[in-house]
């Protein structure tokens, strides 16, 4: 069923697991994701920048995640990722998103407050999830960069006062990962997931989820993690599949011929990252 971010988070924290959030760059990268989940037996989240959102047709994308979860017999979250205003994430809402992220994380923190408290206020009419983030995770997405310099992790007393004043539905937090870190993994600050998971009582998400160990998923799904965000490994191994086709197929074949072996091949990356979000073994 097509659901929110707060229902499968709840289910997750009941299971002790993560729910994968990936990040699609276009519709053709849906049917990778969602047949991933169906094949894994999870719920999934499905995540869009402002900027697919824009390009794909907000309206597309919440029909297309509408019809795969009813087909899929699944529950799927769509969820905008990173937006910075308030336009960006009502004309998401109004169009039928079902799960937002409000990142003020280089606000002020009063400021972050305030305008997390407004969307919220927005959010509720209709039943859709905020996620907000706190520190400031470090690497470059869809063009934003954060320097090494700039990268603040997550204050937990700053999280219990945020959280209290806010209500939201989750916290991303800054413990040492990176977006687009795909060339090398990181070093995870546990101590500081401890420290926030004790000072805030709702589920945490983890951003730069591509330069994450796969040795060290379980060990922040048990310190809280409830949402990992995975995208630069989907993008980086749709391109070069493509890049391997492309290169090789005649110029009038069927574009279908080139686009079915990217969507297996993140299938199966997909599955992969499920399967240790799962946390079974
Ligand atoms: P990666 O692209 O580094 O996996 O991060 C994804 C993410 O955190 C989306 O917000």
């Amino acid at each position: 069923m097509y659901t929110n971010l707060k229902r499968v988070l709840k289910k997750a924290d009941a299971l002790n697991m993560a729910v994968g959030a990936f990040n699609t760059h276009s519709l053709e990268m849906l049917p990778a994701i969602i047949s991933a989940a169906k094949e894994q037996g999870t719920p999934v989240i499905i995540q869009t920048s402002v900027g697919t959102a824009q390009y794909v047709g907000h309206k597309n994308l919440v029909a297309v995640c509408k019809t795969m979860a009813e087909e899929a017999g699944i529950d799927v979250v769509l969820h905008l990722d990173h937006a910075k205003d308030y336009e960006d994430i009502k004309e998401a809402i109004d169009a039928g998103y079902s799960s937002v992220m409000f990142d003020g994380s280089s606000l002020p923190l009063k400021e972050n407050i305030l305008k997390t408290q407004q969307i919220i206020e927005y959010a509720k009419n209709f039943n859709v999830s905020v996620e907000a983030e706190l520190g400031i995770v470090g690497g470059t997405e869809d063009g934003i960069a954060a320097s090494a310099d700039e990268v603040r992790y997550t204050d937990p007393q700053e999280a219990a006062e945020f959280v209290k004043q806010t209500g939201i539905d989750a916290l991303a937090v800054a413990i040492g990962t990176n977006h687009g870190q795909y060339k090398s993994k990181t070093n995870i600050s546990f101590e500081c997931l401890k420290e926030i998971k004790k000072a805030v009582d709702l589920p945490l998400v983890i951003h730069g989820g591509t330069g994450v160990k796969d040795e060290d998923v379980r060990k922040v799904i048990d310190l809280g993690i409830r949402k990992f965000n995975v995208g630069t490994e989907l993008l980086v191994t749709w391109t070069k599949k493509s890049k391997e086709l492309f290169g090789e197929t005649p110029e009038n074949a069927s574009l279908r011929n080139n686009v079915v072996p990217c969507i297996r091949a993140v299938n199966q990356v997909v599955q992969k990252k499920i399967k240790l979000f799962k946390n079974l073994d």
